[in-house]
């Protein structure tokens, strides 16, 4: 197949006839789908993108099927800057001209995630961590190359190792010692395609001096805040007392996470957003709405709230007997079963 140019494509908005256009599309395309190749390259003065097969058929059927030349003609000129062109935002790398490639980002508010990302250096192996696709749905949402995100509540990496598939700097910390080795360990695991800085402080995020921590690594701010709290006291993370899952209260629960909050503020950059993944409790037989608890300790602190994302929650951990034994309790005890966590979206 000869690859049509960009100037083939321009050529294309000159011609006043739609029935040659359409005629010589026909052709275009039928080449585009016989191609075994899966991406194409398309250069103008010295730049070049590259671009999957499926968005230049998606946005060729778009162009043949319209019926009028101004139709055809703006269709063709929004394809051409599409290739040619690079439209982004400030907080992010995705380019909107091909808005339509980012299918696997998630816009909506309900996220089903089937299969925890296993790859590399991921691991399930930390009971309490996260999937990774929430700090690789964050990171690249909210950030751009070469930004700094800081996870407070690091665990055992799953933030830090996005950070470096996803070419963005990283600082985490963690309270465990034992926790943050094997954080660092993961990181050892995952390799660096982007030489990006990714560091795991063993510290209490509720009283570590940020700025001088910032300073020695010659950080001025950071651009993403990625926040994973023990859900209180639902697993215990250590026997340490400024651990947050071995607050006294829920009262004291908020205080620790506040204070997380507060100190952790003024390091965003304005405009910036900070995200909390965070699950419910049920205790006495009352429910615990530590979610919409820690939701308004940030608001607090300043920020205003973009979204509610509600997150299935793992469901394949439960043992069958165990699952058999927590629908009884629920029949007899007229509450629901925990499916879902919270994550709040934040901006500064
Ligand atoms: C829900 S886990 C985070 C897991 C992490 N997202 C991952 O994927 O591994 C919460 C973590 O916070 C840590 N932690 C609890 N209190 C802390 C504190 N005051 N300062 C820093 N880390 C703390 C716990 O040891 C635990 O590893």
């Amino acid at each position: 197949m000869k690859q049509p140019t960009l100037q083939d494509f321009n050529r294309l908005v000159e011609e006043k006839d739609l029935e040659k256009i359409k005629e010589e599309l026909k052709y275009i395309i039928n080449d585009f789908e016989q191609s075994k190749k899966t991406e194409f390259r398309f250069s103008e003065n010295g730049a070049s993108s590259i671009v999957s097969k499926d968005f230049i058929l998606d946005e060729l059927d778009q162009i043949i099927k319209t019926r009028t030349i101004e139709r055809t003609r703006y269709y063709l000129k929004r394809f051409i800057k599409s290739l040619s062109e690079v439209k982004t935002r400030k907080t992010n790398d995705i380019n909107l001209n091909r808005w339509k490639e980012y299918d696997d980002i998630i816009t909506d508010s309900l996220w089903i995630i089937d299969k925890r990302d296993q790859s590399g250096a991921h691991k399930a192996v930390y009971w309490g961590n996260f999937i990774p696709q929430i700090p690789n749905q964050f990171l690249r949402r909210y950030t751009k190359k070469g930004d700094w995100i800081l996870d407070p509540f690091v665990g055992s990496g799953t933030t830090l190792i996005e950070c470096r598939r996803l070419g963005r700097n990283g600082i985490g910390i963690e309270l465990n010692p034992a926790v943050a080795k094997l954080a660092r360990e993961n990181l050892k695991r995952e390799q660096n395609p982007y030489k990006i800085r990714t560091k795991v402080l063993t510290g209490d995020s509720t009283s570590i001096d940020y700025y001088s921590e910032l300073e020695k690594g010659k950080i001025n701010s950071v651009q993403f805040l990625l926040l994973h709290p023990p859900y209180w006291d639902i697993i215990t993370f250590s026997k340490r007392k400024n651990d947050l899952s071995n607050a006294k209260s829920v009262g004291d629960f908020l205080e620790m996470f506040g204070s997380v909050a507060k100190e952790t503020y003024p390091l965003l950059d304005k405009g910036r957003y900070c995200a909390v993944v965070i699950g419910d409790k049920y205790s006495s037989g009352e429910w615990i709405p530590l979610g919409f608890f820690v939701m308004q300790e940030m608001i607090k602190r300043g920020y205003k709230l973009k979204s509610t994302i509600v997150k299935n929650f793992d469901a394949t951990r439960g043992k069958m007997n165990q699952k058999e034994l927590w629908r009884y309790r629920a029949l007899a005890g007229g509450f629901y079963i925990f499916k879902h966590e919270y994550i709040f979206l934040f901006q500064k």
